[in-house]
């Protein structure tokens, strides 16, 4: 108990600190940026989620035709998987009856499921972050921010659709929401592997897809993550594996980032907690999608989260380089949740 007092205390401190050096943060924009606007828009070809017109979606089905996923009792028809907005749920084990904001929205048109991007157990996934195990508090804030236009108000397109979601979601239902992934735990299932070539990939419905004829690229100055399953991960399985490639030697860097800051980056674990868990309303990074890291770090590099409370990040995230925000975004995503 009392650490954990403690700890608030400090991290307070340090959100106040971020906040008061913010004031002075446009004069000092040139000089404390850490990357160049080209290495960031470099970044953002691989962590912003992409639907090209040109990717073929799913192959007409048999609407009668049973389907399953490994591990789950249930079956579902295409008729009911390909009806819009239909949430299947494969695993009702994995977590409590959900508020119907969660698993069928408001009939019609917005606002959507928040489980139809989210997952009924609110694990996320590439594409939608998890607000499971996410402090209420949190929840409740960012949304907000989304509404406001202070979040969302760009690219990438993904959080546009969430921008929609927030200004039609109505304060009771973002309550009831709030409230029940709060409470659900967050299960990584995410595999980090360093290595220096990756599959070739190209976008799918917002995920990078190993391209079929198994060739392989130097992994360069990117972050890989890609669904073990495609199939699976589009029919919404909670259980798929995603796998990150991410560059030799990430890892360990990240971890010294995280422990001791870069430069004139703070160390992570000073506000996020020393095992990335987050702290208070400050949120988890442990186990989290590392390509999601990197993406809201350049959100708040580039002026695209703009809520009072990401003072202290846009700070942060403007004195990495692009390698470090991947190092980082490595180590966090290979903790313990
Ligand atoms: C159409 C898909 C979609 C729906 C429906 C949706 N979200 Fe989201 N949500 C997203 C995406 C995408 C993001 C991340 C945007 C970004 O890249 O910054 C997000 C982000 C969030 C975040 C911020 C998480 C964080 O770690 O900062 C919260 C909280 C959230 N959503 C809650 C909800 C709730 C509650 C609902 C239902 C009322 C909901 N969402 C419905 C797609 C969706
Ligand atoms: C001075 C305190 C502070 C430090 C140091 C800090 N953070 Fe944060 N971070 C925050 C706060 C506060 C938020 C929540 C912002 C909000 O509420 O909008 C946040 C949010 C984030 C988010 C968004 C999470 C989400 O769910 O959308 C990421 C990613 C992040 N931080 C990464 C990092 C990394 C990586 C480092 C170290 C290089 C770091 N932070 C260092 C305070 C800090």
């Amino acid at each position: 108990m009392r650490t954990g007092k403690m700890k608030r205390a400090v991290v307070s401190a340090a959100i106040l600190s971020g906040l008061l050096l913010i004031a002075g943060a446009d004069a000092q924009a040139e000089d404390t940026n850490a990357t160049s606007n080209a290495e960031i828009t470099a970044a953002e070809a691989w962590a912003f989620p992409l639907d090209p017109p040109s990717a073929s979606h799913a192959p007409k089905h048999d609407p009668r035709q049973l389907v399953h996923v490994p591990g789950s009792v249930r079956a579902y028809t295409w008729a009911q998987i390909d009806t819009d907005h239909f949430v299947p749920d494969w695993f009702p084990q994995d977590h409590p009856p959900a508020p119907q904001i969660v698993m069928v929205g408001r009939k019609p048109g917005w606002p959507w499921p928040c489980a139809e991007c989210h997952l009924p157990n609110g694990q996320g996934d590439i594409i939608s972050p998890s607000p499971a195990g996410l402090p209420k508090a949190y929840i409740i804030e960012q949304v907000m921010a989304f509404r406001r236009g202070e979040r969302g108000a760009s690219l990438p397109s993904t959080s546009q659709e969430m921008a929609k979601e927030a200004r039609a979601v109505t304060d009771q239902d973002l309550q009831l929401a709030a409230d029940y992934f709060s409470k659900l735990p967050y299960r990584s299932r995410t595999r980090v592997v360093e290595t220096a070539t990756v599959p070739k990939t190209h976008w799918q419905h917002y995920v990078l897809v190993p391209d079929k004829d198994g060739a392989r690229e130097p992994i360069a100055h990117r972050i890989v993550e890609t669904p073990a399953d495609y199939e699976d991960h589009q029919l919404g399985d909670e259980h798929v594996e995603n796998i990150a490639y991410v560059p030799p030697g990430s890892i360990a860097r990240g971890a010294q980032i995280a422990a001791k800051g870069e430069g004139a980056a703070q160390a992570c674990e000073s506000c996020h907690g020393a095992k990335l868990q987050g702290i208070g309303v400050v949120p988890p990074l442990a186990g989290r999608s590392p390509t999601y890291i990197v993406r809201e770090l350049i959100l708040f590099r580039t002026g695209k989260r703009t809520n009072p409370q990401a003072a202290p990040m846009v700070q942060e995230a403007s004195r990495l380089a692009v390698d470090d925000m991947i190092a980082v975004a490595a180590y966090a995503a290979s903790r313990k949740p």
